[in-house]
């Protein structure tokens, strides 16, 4: 089974805490309904996450989560170094990954300190090292869930309008060096997205107006239109991002 867009759920909550509160629900239920297995997440990068990852470290939430059997990966880093307010692993550790009890061994940061097309194949590496191939297997997905925010470009991830990653079928992890937002890339792409169980869009804020009713409308002329999912697709929206009056 393949979900494209035109096939994704939808659901509108009343305001962003809401939003983070019903992804903190589907972040643990997708740890919680695979008892006693490795669980593989790609967390989004971004504003939107961080209320997300403020409720899951607070001690009544995270203690709901079997932490050592987590293992969590990024949908995309900007390529500044860990410490820079700019790089996605910075915010997840700092509001997160330092208050809950993953192991380091499965903190998978995307390397951000070497050549960045060297970096990518560098965090390829990682990811087949622990998918144990280097092929992705229809019917085994490398994520359990995939976390994904939306641009007011309509980019996804990296995922950026233009940019030759939109073209790759093969890589798991490449560049984007868009011209609408800060900083080269690193990112997933589709293919190494739509490995997975469950894609989670996180979409809050009326600038968000335009792009989510494209990504509604399956429009693949921008980026996040393209993502397919092996599992499911679910698209969290606030009111104010739907346009709909209050
Ligand atoms: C990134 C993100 C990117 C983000 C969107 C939405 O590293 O920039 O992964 O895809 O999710 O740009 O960003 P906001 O949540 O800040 O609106």
């Amino acid at each position: 089974m393949t979900t494209d867009m035109r096939h994704a759920q939808f659901e509108t909550l009343p305001d962003g805490d809401a939003v983070a509160a019903r992804m903190a629900e589907l972040f643990i239920d997708a740890i919680q309904k695979r008892p006693g297995e490795r669980i593989r997440i790609a967390l989004s990068g971004g504003s939107t996450p961080k209320k997300l990852f403020s409720i899951l470290a607070k001690p009544e939430i995270a203690k709901k989560v079997d932490w050592k059997r987590v293992e969590i990966f990024y949908g995309d880093e900007r390529h500044v170094p860990v410490g820079n307010a700019d790089n996605n692993h910075t915010t997840a550790t700092t509001l997160l990954l330092s208050k809950v009890p993953v192991p380091d061994s499965q903190i998978h940061a995307m390397p951000t300190s070497g050549e960045v097309q060297e970096d990518a194949a560098q965090y390829q590496r990682i990811m087949e090292a622990s998918y144990g191939n280097k092929t992705l297997e229809k019917g085994r997905p490398f994520f359990d869930l995939v976390m994904l925010g939306l641009g007011t470009d309509g980019h996804t991830a990296s995922l950026f309008p233009g940019e030759p990653v939109l073209d790759e079928k093969s890589a798991w992890v490449s560049v984007s060096s868009p011209k609408t937002a800060p900083h080269a890339r690193l990112t997933l792409t589709y293919p190494a997205i739509a490995s997975s169980r469950e894609i989670v869009f996180l979409v809050t804020g009326e600038n968000k107006v335009p792009m989510l009713r494209r990504l509604r409308e399956g429009d693949s002329s921008i980026p996040s239109g393209r993502i397919v999912s092996e599992g499911k697709i679910l698209v969290l929206a606030d009111r104010a991002a739907t346009g709909e009056p209050s």
